[in-house]
This record gives structure tokens, sequence and C-alpha cells, in this order.
């Protein structure tokens, strides 16, 4: 195939692809490391990454600082070559939705990431938090509406643009941008094709800001993507790259345990659920014990992480971080297991290079 690569103001790797953020623990080193090595852009969640450090159940948030920056390092350690050249880039996924958002940008920029990707919410203050540094940042967006309410934003009170800019349609994974409604018809004839129309719309948008500033914003396109010809599309639509998460999670590099990979092959597309999360927003995860039993009865909390600005432990039907815990950590019958739209597609174990190979032969 025919392809160039992704360039980032000054910033570039070798292949027009992001791999998703996914958290809890989904994405850390070893998969953005690897993705990174072969010239894709790797992305680690910040998610209570800090997740296994002694002290996380004291104090998680000094956890998970201190875990993003040592995640990265490792990352860089693994997707350099003995020359010291690196063909992709790094980054964060860090959810606008996620208390102390701020501390937690400021760390991944002091750290040195060179991409930094914000959606749960709008990040209209992401650009703060980057001041003075060579990280480049991109909100996620679902809609024309969000992607012009931040560039507004930005644009008004930071007199700046985006330096790149994330899509995630109907059938990405994790947390949705959209209501339980559209949702349910994502599966309707027509629907991919009027989502296409948005998809150039935002692009517009894009191109807009792009032409004050002038500069060129990278649009990149998620959710569902896994071939070629998908990959083709995205860019027929006038997208510069793709964000790939789900199937990098059966790859063997990922670092979710054996069992949560082993959920994702054995899930079929009538297993997939769409769930409302504690923070009161639509996500995609595969059924299970644990989804079957919290529909029935709250669980008990004994201690809240306080990960997210809007979750209320006193109502919350469960915890969140403890959810996706244990099913990153192999407990799939009682843990929250994340997934994207495609995960009924998922037969076997990959390698990254495997992925990447399906989506740039
Ligand atoms: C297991 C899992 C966890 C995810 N966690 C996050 C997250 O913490 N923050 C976020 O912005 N997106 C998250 N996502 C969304 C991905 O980064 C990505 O944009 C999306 O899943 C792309 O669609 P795909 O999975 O169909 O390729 C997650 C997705 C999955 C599958």
């Amino acid at each position: 195939m025919n392809r160039q690569g992704l360039q980032i103001g000054n910033k570039a790797a070798e292949f027009p692809f992001i791999q998703g953020g996914m958290g809890v623990g989904v994405s850390l080193s070893g998969l953005a490391g690897a993705v990174a090595r072969e010239g894709g852009i790797g992305i680690i969640s910040t998610a209570q990454i800090g997740f296994r450090e002694a002290d996380f159940e004291k104090d998680s948030k000094a956890a998970n600082l201190r875990a993003m920056v040592a995640e990265l390092g490792k990352a860089r350690e693994i997707a350099t070559a003995a020359d010291g050249s690196c063909k992709g880039l790094l980054g964060y996924n860090i959810m606008n939705a996620a208390r102390d958002y701020g501390d937690y940008v400021r760390t991944a920029a002091k750290a040195g990431a060179d991409v930094i990707i914000s959606g749960a919410g709008l990040p209209t203050d992401m650009p703060e938090y980057v001041e003075g540094t060579d990280t480049k940042i991109a909100p996620i967006v679902s809609s024309e509406k969000a992607a012009r309410i931040i560039l507004k934003m930005w644009d008004r009170h930071y007199r700046r643009t985006a330096d790149f800019l994330v899509i995630e349609s109907a059938h990405a994974g994790g947390h949705l941008g959209f209501s339980r409604d559209v949702l349910e018809r994502q599966n309707e004839e027509g629907f991919d094709k009027e989502y296409d129309e948005e998809i150039c719309r935002i692009i517009d948008c894009a191109r807009e800001y792009g032409e004050k500033y002038s500069v060129h914003i990278p649009v990149i396109v998620a959710g569902g993507i896994m071939n070629a010809g998908q990959v083709q599309h995205a860019f027929s639509l006038g997208a510069d790259g793709v964000q790939v998460a789900t199937p990098f999670v059966v790859t063997e590099e990922c670092d979710a345990h054996r069992a949560y990979k082993q959920a994702y092959i054995n899930a079929k597309a009538e297993d997939i659920e769409i769930i409302i999360s504690p923070v009161g927003m639509p996500a995609r995860a595969i059924n299970n014990p644990f989804l079957e039993r919290i529909q029935k009865e709250k669980e008990t909390i004994r201690k809240c992480y306080r990960c997210l600005e809007k979750c209320n432990p006193a109502t919350a039907p469960y915890c969140i971080t403890r959810a996706l815990i244990r099913a990153v950590e192999g407990d799939v019958e009682n843990g929250l297991i994340f997934c994207g739209d495609n995960v009924g597609y998922l037969t076997e174990i990959t390698t990254v290079q495997e992925v990447i190979r399906g989506l740039f032969p």
C-alpha cells in the first residue's frame, strides 16, 4: 500500500496511525513501546496507572504521577533502536473527566511526552498545562459541535489551535461521546454514511482553524477500524491517519492479563453491551457475570480512589477503578471489560507487527 507517515508539527511517525490509549492498565509501556518501535504512535493510558504501586491504596494520585513517568521511560527504552533512533512517537491519553486533570497533563508534558490526547469530556483548558513545552496536544471529539466549541475556546483563550484532532465514532471502545439512543442505531443501514458526513464537517472545521494559524491540523479517525480497506476509507474522507485500539488488545505485547485477551477472543458480537458507567457516560463492554450482577444489585464501595471528577461513591453502582483493575489483572468474571465494536472479529493472539501489517499491508 502506498502510504505516508504522520507529521504533527516538528514530530513525525513512520506510519499514519495512533494506538488508542486504553485504561486501566491495558495500554502501558509494553504495548505503547512496541507500537512506537514499529513506527506508530504508542499511547499510554494514565487512568489509574499507578495501580501496581505499593502506595496506590494510600495515595493513588502520587502513585499515578510516579508510574506515568516510569512507564514513558520504559516505553522509550522499548521503542528506541540500538543507534538511538525511534521510528514512532510516544504519548499519553489523559481523560478530561479525571480528577486533577491539570496535574496529570503537566506531569505528562514535563516527562517529555511527544503527544497528549484527551477525551471523555471537552478539554477546554488543556493548552494551559503544556505551555512552554514541545508536547503536541489533541482533543478527542465525536461531533462537529464539540470540535467547534474546543477550537473556538483554544483560539479565544490561548491564541492557539490543536496540534491534531482525533474523531471517535460510535464504534469505538471505552467511554463514548454519543447518547444511548444514537448508539442503539449504530448498526442500522445508512448510519455510517451519515457519520462520514459528520467526519467531513469536522475535517472542514480543522482546516478552517489550520488556515487561521497557517498550520496543517492532522485529523485522525477512530472507532471500529481494523483493516486496510477501512484505513483507505478514512483517507478517502480526508483524514490524515487512524487511531486503533481494540485489535491491539489481543497482541502479545499488550499489557493486560492473558485472561483479558482471551475474553476478547471468546467474545461474540452478541456479547457486546452498551452500559452507563458510574460517571453517567455510555460505554461499551463485554457482557459477563459482573455486568449481570451490577444490573441487579449495587456493589458496596469501601473506598473512593477519587479518580473521576463527576463520580459520587454514595450513588455509584460500583467502583469503576476497582472493576477495571480486576479485569486487567485477569479476574474477567468480576471485572469491567471495555471493548470496541469489532471485538467479535478477533480470533487469536497476534503481535503488534501483525496488526500494523493488517492496517498497512
Ligand atoms: C479497553 C479499552 C479501554 C479504553 N480506555 C480509554 C481511555 O482510558 N481513555 C480514552 O480516551 N479512550 C479509551 N478507549 C478508547 C480508545 O482509545 C480508542 O479511541 C477507541 O477504542 C478506538 O476504537 P477501536 O477500539 O474500535 O479501535 C479505550 C478503548 C478500549 C477498547
